[in-house]
């Protein structure tokens, strides 16, 4: 069985994942969605990547669930659906993780994209939950996650609808932090990873785990969060190193420690 995901060798600190089923616009079988939770599970243990893009092709970041597949499942296939696991697995990852969006971001396509903590896209970009079309609804992430990113209104149309959105609409909803030349995206995401990359680790995993805890937490409990992790990077090598390196006027060299 050929692979469906290219992942790239560290560089600088930064890996490249492909998405890569070309015949069926990335569709996510579960296949496809296992390999991707493996591959960050082994990028989770390796000293060397600090930040991962993940790309699909210029046509599709991912066009959704395999269709096909998910019509083979019953009400029991999908009870015991192992797809749940990937999806928890592929949340869990703990260093920054960057989409790089160009085409069709839909339905489970669209729920990856909103599993990355940082969404870059090309101009032609679309994003949507298409699922009410087949008759059911999103189920990886698409109505908690849409909402928390875009708001009630405009997560309630894309859903209710199954209309997509393009790039310069999901910027100002919030949903995407930059729109690029689509012939730019990936060049543009690895770069905002590889400055990132040069950041201190610990320091990077627990401000991630702080912002989203901001997603699904009280304000006061957050906050308490907040100052724990900020405590705990007190006894970091790293923290010390980032003064003395801003005191003595050069660049910090982080380490993880
Ligand atoms: N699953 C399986 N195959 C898919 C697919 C999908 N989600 N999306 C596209 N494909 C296949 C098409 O069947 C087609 O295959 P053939 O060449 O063998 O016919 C190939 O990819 C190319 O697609 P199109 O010819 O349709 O390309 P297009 O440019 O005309 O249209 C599109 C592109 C608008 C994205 C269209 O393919 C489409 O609507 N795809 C389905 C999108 C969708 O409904 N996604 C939600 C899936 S459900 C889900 O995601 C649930 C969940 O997570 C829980």
């Amino acid at each position: 069985m050929p692979q469906m995901l290219n992942v790239s060798p560290a560089e600088q600190g930064v890996r490249l994942i492909n998405l890569h089923r070309p015949d069926v616009l990335n569709a996510l079988n579960t296949e496809l969605l296992g390999e991707l939770a493996a591959a960050l599970a082994a990028i989770e243990q390796d000293p060397d990547t600090r930040v991962v893009v993940l790309t699909g092709s210029r046509k599709a970041f991912a066009a959704g669930a395999d269709i096909n597949e998910m019509a083979e499942r019953d009400l029991v296939g999908i009870l015991n659906d192992p797809r749940v696991a990937h999806w928890q697995n592929i949340s869990a990852f703990s260093k920054p993780l960057i989409a790089a969006v160009n085409g069709f971001a839909l339905g489970g396509g669209c729920e990856l994209v909103m599993h990355a903590d940082i969404i870059i896209a090309g101009e032609d970009a679309k994003f949507g939950q298409p699922e009410i079309n087949l008759g059911i609804m999103p189920g990886a992430g698409g109505t908690q996650r849409l909402l928390r990113a875009v708001g009630k209104s405009l997560a309630m149309q894309m859903v209710l609808s199954g209309v997509a959105i393009d790039a310069r609409h999901a910027e100002r909803a919030g949903l995407v932090s930059e729109v690029t030349q689509p012939e730019l995206t990936v060049e543009r995401a690895i770069a905002l990873a590889r400055l990132i990359a040069q950041k201190a680790p610990l320091a990077l995993r627990l401000a991630k785990e702080a912002l989203l805890k901001a997603q699904d937490t009280d304000l006061a409990s957050g906050l308490r969060f907040e100052r724990h992790a900020f405590t705990v990077l007190a006894g970091t090598q790293d923290r010390k190193e980032g003064i003395a390196a801003f005191q003595e006027k050069r660049p910090a060299h982080f380490t993880g420690q």
